[in-house]
């Protein structure tokens, strides 16, 4: 099949980034096991046949393709690449012929387990043909490093071929031209008054203008982003930038888009973005290898602070197939690629070297575990004889010190860390000289020693909380905290196959929301922390196995709705006036239910239902012992309260002046369908579905199977509904709401007509 002359006119035709695991259907026996999103795997070939225009040097660029990808060109093998997140690229310039010349690409996902979460399968990344001059700047061959205090930027710039003459130009935000020099090593050196500086809140970026010249004439040139910003990371009091002492209030993401799976879409990611954004979120971590590229540059001109992250494993390996049995042959060149494919991008300002390895012990395998077993026991407690004695140097302090290495020789300007779930000083990874940032997984209750185990050292928590909540489903008493498992070996079920989205469930090695929080935001040494995860992702259903298939953690469900928690945040962390009432007023009468509130921007809220006073809230300041009920902490309200039909009504006061209020009416029958535009991007469009009564009050019990009719150029690309277990394709035009609503894709202009036997049907027209 990599042959020039292979007859492929029978095969489908695609567009790149593609993922054909997404189009498949969930089945316990799929060999990614619900861990992996119950996906299928295999392998896959894709063939490109292009025409060359005339001579010249051509590359191939792959951003990512999962995983072995082996590539050909008019049947050469250029060469192989294991790791599904690596960039890479190949000249394929001798290989060309005039006329027809064919890539072809052979990726392999057979071999699984390899991933404790979904992965995606095929060339799911852009992938670039670029055409040059023989004289050209070399692959990464660009490195702009700034210093803002002395407000200059010094570039390097590698460059094939002779007698060439290279000169730099920076350019401001708009586009005027505000230094310049020449050399393969030169200094910019900003004006005093054009000098801005990035941050979340001001992302100001510049641009770079790398050119080479043979004879006065230009015949190569590369932009490369940047901006100038100073930061650090201190001991005592936490992180700073540019002067400021700030929280790093960040989540971790995996790479998928929900229904869409794994193929990139720049629409999808800026979604994401949009709305983490809104929820206050300033930073991201690439968990747990390099990101597609659009993500840093989004978080460059967006604002988000990036850790980029390598390796979920080193040489100890977590699922049966995974890079582990890669790593000895590869980590160089994959961890080397991604430092220079990424140094350039000013969002980033850590590299981690690795995630929850099994290498911080001396002796833990996970050689006999299942995958499930295997995403469980990440956080379970080490005996003491794994641990390094004092003064000890092993093999895995060597390795760690051996990776950091590798990092400093292309980047001295961050700070390295590493997502560690051994939260003691015997961690062998933390005995040498590789991690700058003492990183922590969990364990927040060791975070009261950290000075004393770690003396002089900065601190971050590089992943925390992983609460469970599945959208719309509440469990009471809500101020009971549900842990599932309660430890990490013991089975979990409960035929709901839901978790709790009040803030009181997570398993057995992890926290609710608030209680991180409180200790990030009342512990001036914590530099901040990585959520996990901002948005569910497909696979890891923890604490269930099949048929849950995506994940609990998510502050917004895998559809892209908000769950409650996420106005906890924007209240904590943004200054917009924040009223969120929940759960929804559709209960039994006589039933007891607590309504729990999230509020800023007012000193008290007041609970009415049909009119009727439930009692004044404030928030408390401190976090409450075990009475019960917990009607205030210092984060939420609640009221219990008995339901009544009708409706429930919070006020918010300042001052004793009505601030704001929200009403939630108890729904009568379905009776017809509502959409509404969530996100509009250039290509795509997420449309909001609900099954709303006669009065448009959102049925919160619904489950209408809802038909997706797409008119235009491109159609309904994919649908879901948050909800974890439903084993609807991802692709499938039909979809059943999952507490009265769910979301479609829609690709390019047109309209979406939504049917269902027992609903009036919508329609909503897309960019006409
Ligand atoms: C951590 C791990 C994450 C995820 C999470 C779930 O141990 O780093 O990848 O598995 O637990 O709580």
């Amino acid at each position: 099949m990599s042959k020039l002359d292979y007859n492929d006119s029978h095969w489908r035709r695609l567009n790149l980034p593609h993922d054909w695991a997404i189009e498949g259907d969930f089945y316990a026996g799929n060999p990614s096991g619900a861990g992996g999103g119950a996906l299928p795997g295999g392998v896959g070939w894709y063939r490109k046949h292009f025409k060359i225009g005339y001579p010249s040097m051509y590359y191939i660029e792959f951003d990512g393709v999962y995983m072995n990808a082996t590539v050909y060109i008019n049947g050469h093998q250029l060469g192989f690449r294991p790791y599904g997140y690596s960039s890479f690229a190949y000249d394929i310039t001798r290989y060309l012929r005039s006329g027809d010349n064919v890539i072809a690409v052979r990726v392999d996902n057979s071999d699984q387990p390899n991933s404790r979460w979904y992965s995606g399968c095929g060339i799911y990344r852009h992938v670039w043909l670029t055409m040059t001059h023989a004289t050209h700047v070399k692959h990464w061959g660009v490195q702009v490093v700034t210093d803002a205090k002395k407000r200059r930027a010094e570039v390097k710039v590698d460059v094939e071929g002779r007698n060439y003459q290279v000169k730099h130009t920076l350019y401001d935000g708009q586009g005027v031209a505000v230094a310049e020099a020449t050399g393969v090593r030169a200094t910019l050196n900003v004006p005093r008054s054009s000098l801005q500086l990035w941050s979340p809140e001001t992302p100001y970026t510049y641009q770079v203008l790398t050119q080479v010249m043979v004879d006065g004439a230009v015949v190569d040139q590369v932009w490369t982003t940047t901006a100038f910003r100073d930061f650090r990371f201190d001991a005592k009091t936490g992180f700073w930038l540019n002067g400021k002492n700030m929280k790093i209030n960040g989540v971790c993401e995996h790479h998928d888009f929900g229904c869409l799976g794994a193929a990139v879409y720049e629409d999808a990611l800026h979604r994401k973005l949009t709305k983490l954004k809104a929820m206050g979120v300033n930073a991201i971590r690439s968990s747990h290898n390099p990101p597609a590229p659009e993500l840093l540059n989004m978080c460059d001109t967006m604002g988000f602070i990036v850790m980029d992250e390598s390796f979920d494993m080193w040489r100890r390996r977590k699922t049966q197939n995974d890079y582990a049995r890669f790593f000895d042959q590869w980590h160089e060149r994959d961890l080397t690629d991604l430092v220079l494919r990424d140094r350039n991008h000013p969002c980033i300002l850590m590299w981690s070297i690795g995630n929850e390895v099994l290498e911080q012990w001396s002796s833990a395998e996970a050689d006999t575990l299942t995958l499930e077993q295997a995403n469980l026991i990440l956080n379970a407690g080490h005996d003491a004889s794994t641990l390094a004695k004092d003064g000890e140097m092993s093999v895995n302090t060597l390795l760690a010190d051996h990776l950091a290495d590798i990092v400093r020789r292309y980047d001295t300007t961050r700070p390295i860390t590493a997502g560690c779930n051994e939260p003691s000083p015997g961690n062998h990874l933390f005995r040498g000289k590789a991690i700058d940032i003492i990183g922590f997984n969990y364990h927040h209750e060791w975070i009261k020693d950290v000075p004393k185990n770690f003396p002089k050292r900065p601190f971050i928590m590089t992943e925390s909380v992983s609460a469970l909540q599945t959208n719309g489903f509440y469990k009471m008493p809500s101020d009971n905290i549900f842990k599932a498992p309660k430890e990490w070996w013991m089975p979990y079920t409960d035929p709901s196959f839901m978790c709790s989205a009040y803030d009181n469930m997570h398993a057995s090695w992890s926290s609710t929301h608030e209680q991180t929080w409180d200790v990030v935001k009342h512990t001036p040494y914590v530099s901040g922390q990585f959520i996990w995860t901002g948005f569910d992702y497909i696979g890891e259903p923890t604490p269930y196995g099949f048929p849950a298939r995506s994940s609990y953690f998510g502050i917004i469900d895998l559809a892209g709705q908000p769950k409650d928690i996420y106005y906890m945040y924007q209240s904590e962390w943004t200054e917009k006036p924040v009223l969120h009432l929940f759960p929804h007023w559709n209960w039994i009468p006589g039933e007891e239910i607590d309504m729990w509130c999230y509020y800023s921007q007012a000193d008290e809220v007041e609970l009415f239902i049909n009119g009727k006073s439930q009692g004044v809230r404030r928030k408390a300041a401190q976090l409450p012992d075990q009475s019960s009920p917990v009607t205030a902490t210092e984060y939420h309200v609640m009221w219990r309260v008995i339901f009544d039909p009708g409706e429930v009504k919070v006020v918010a006061r300042k001052d004793g002046e009505v601030v704001r209020e929200q009403t939630i009416r108890t729904a009568g029958y379905p009776e017809k369908i509502k959409l509404t535009k969530d996100y509009e991007g250039k290509d795509l469009t997420f449309v909001s579905v609900e099954v709303v009564d006669k009065d448009g009050n959102r049925c919160p019990w619904a489950e209408d199977e809802i038909t997706f009719i797409g008119e235009g150029d491109g159609g309904i690309l994919a649908s879901d509904n948050g909800c974890q277990t439903s084993m609807e394709r991802f692709t499938s035009p039909r979809r059943k709401a999952f507490f009265g609503r769910c979301m479609v894709v829609f690709k390019g202009k047109g309209s979406i007509t939504a049917k269902s036997p027992m609903l009036a049907p919508a329609v909503i027209n897309i960019k006409n």
